[in-house]
């Protein structure tokens, strides 16, 4: 049963002693019974949006509560740095900071005391010391001290927020509530504004990742975003406010960007919005241009080269087309006759072939010879090779490798896309100075995503972009 904080009865017994130092740990020993302890910690990880471990202000054998996000008052945080409002010691004592009107009323009915750090200036005035819980009925009380604590901690801040996710290989993803993440050490916690569909979110979908990577279920789908750091984890030197984008690259699937909030690691796979570029592009940008830089280069098209973009029409082909345009190729793409002609000359492609007709007679009467170069990012890639002339190079971003030379003359290059921040700046200066269009063609809201993915699998022109806020 809940208790109500300004009805407490007062504690039995005579108060633990405490050395009134600051950190009386050899004090504290055995103060709760084990499972009493264990009671408090298993009712503090069901605080949604609570992370726990080792206290970063306390003994490391202290069991912290932390937010993980740092633009909350810091009256809520036991220490001015650290985004933690409590902590358990193995004795069961907690150490937290509690709403200002129960200070006085928890030390007069004897369930507190204040901690002596609350003495230094630096610190906030509303730490308590709780005493360990002895029994089932010191337990509620701790509990409700705890809740309240955790309350003034999550302020007005949301614990849950919307995510698109699956919760199983093969399952329709859903819109639905999740716990807000907190970023651990060298992680920022960043506020969504935009995302974007790729192929990879329908592969995650379908299990097709299943064996090279681990998945946590819930998984919540996305990997470009592009939004503003709110929190940080330990060792972040990145500002809070920052406007960020970036593909979210984890070693496990189960953090995405169709979701009010994302936590990615600051290493790698994330790079600054320069001004100029609004949230729509620079969500639409991560993933599909970091592989069409890969492709670009691994063909390192020239002037006088021809190069042959196959899937022109799709996120990475756009970007594909209008990279190799710019090294001064002359690019012949693939589309349909009518509005993805129009989309891919006009982002610089200067022949346009109908994959849906005779590719091999169309790209034989552009470039006899065979052409300099392919990007393979759709359909038959033998087929592509055979188009290439000697000495010429294909890159594919469906992971077909030299295997596919089949003893010609053509190196064959399987392109992973790799989200750099070089790269990722590269991609942005480009965006912000012109020489770069985000192909954005559509734009759905978060709790759209789900049907848009399901389009997207039918087929799509460009990018289709996410938009979160
Ligand atoms: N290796 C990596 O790191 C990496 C990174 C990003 C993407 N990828 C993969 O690369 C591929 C392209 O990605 P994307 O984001 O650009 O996908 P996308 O947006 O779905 O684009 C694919 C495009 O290819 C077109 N297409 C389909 N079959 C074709 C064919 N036989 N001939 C010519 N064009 C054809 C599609 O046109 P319609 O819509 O008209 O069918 C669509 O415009 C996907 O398979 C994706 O999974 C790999």
């Amino acid at each position: 049963m809940a208790i109500d904080l300004s009805t407490l009865p007062p504690r039995k017994g005579t108060r633990p002693t405490t050395t009134g130092k600051e950190i009386p740990h050899d004090q504290l020993e055995q103060f709760s019974p084990p499972e009493i302890r264990a009671a408090l910690v298993a009712y503090a990880e069901t605080l949604p949006g609570v992370a726990t471990g080792p206290s970063l202000v306390s003994e490391p054998g202290s069991f912290a509560l932390r937010l993980g996000r740092a633009e909350r008052p810091f009256d809520a945080f036991l220490h001015p740095e650290v985004d933690e409002f409590g902590h358990i010691h193995r004795s069961g004592f907690l150490h937290l900071t509690v709403p200002r009107e129960y200070v006085r009323v928890l030390d007069e009915l004897g369930w507190t005391e204040p901690h002596p750090i609350t003495r230094r200036a630096e610190f906030p005035d509303t730490i308590v010391m709780l005493y360990a819980p002895r029994d089932a009925e010191e337990l509620a009380v701790a509990t409700a001290v705890l809740r309240a604590s955790y309350e003034q901690a999550v302020g007005d801040m949301p614990v849950r927020m919307r995510a698109v996710t699956v919760d199983a290989f093969g399952e329709t993803p859903t819109a639905t509530a999740v716990d807000v993440p907190v970023p651990g050490p060298g992680e920022l916690l960043v506020r969504v504004a935009a995302s974007s569909l790729n192929g990879f979110d329908q592969a995650v979908v379908h299990g097709v990742f299943r064996d090279m990577m681990e998945h946590t279920f819930p998984v919540t789908l996305g990997k470009d975003f592009a939004g503003t750091v709110v929190a940080v984890g330990d060792g972040v030197e990145r500002p809070l406010g920052a406007r960020v984008f970036g593909v979210v690259m984890k070693p496990a699937v189960h953090d995405g960007a169709f979701a009010d909030f994302v936590v990615v690691s600051d290493g790698y796979g994330v790079a600054a919005i320069p001004d100029g570029v609004d949230f729509a592009d620079a969500g639409a940008l991560g993933l599909a241009g970091a592989a069409a830089v890969g492709v670009v280069e691994a063909v390192a098209p020239a002037a006088g080269d021809t190069v042959l973009v196959v899937g022109a029409t799709g996120g990475v082909g756009a970007y594909a087309v209008q990279l190799a345009a710019t090294a001064g190729a002359t690019v012949v793409a693939t589309a349909a006759p009518g509005a993805q002609a129009d989309f891919v000359r006009a982002l610089g492609a200067a022949h346009v072939v109908d994959a849906s007709g005779d590719l091999a007679a169309q790209v034989r009467a552009i470039a006899p010879a065979g052409v300099s170069a392919a990007i393979h990012l759709a359909g038959d890639p033998q087929a592509l090779v055979d188009l290439v002339a000697p000495g010429g190079r294909l890159a594919s971003t469906l992971g077909v490798g030299p295997e596919a030379a089949d003893g010609r003359d053509v190196t064959v290059v399987p392109v992973m896309a790799d989200p750099s921040a070089a790269t990722l700046d590269r991609l942005a200066a480009a965006v912000a100075s012109g020489a770069l269009r985000v192909p954005v063609q559509s734009v759905h809201h978060l709790e759209d995503v789900a049907a848009a993915m399901a389009g997207f699998a039918a087929g799509t022109l460009g990018k289709v972009g996410v938009s979160v806020s």
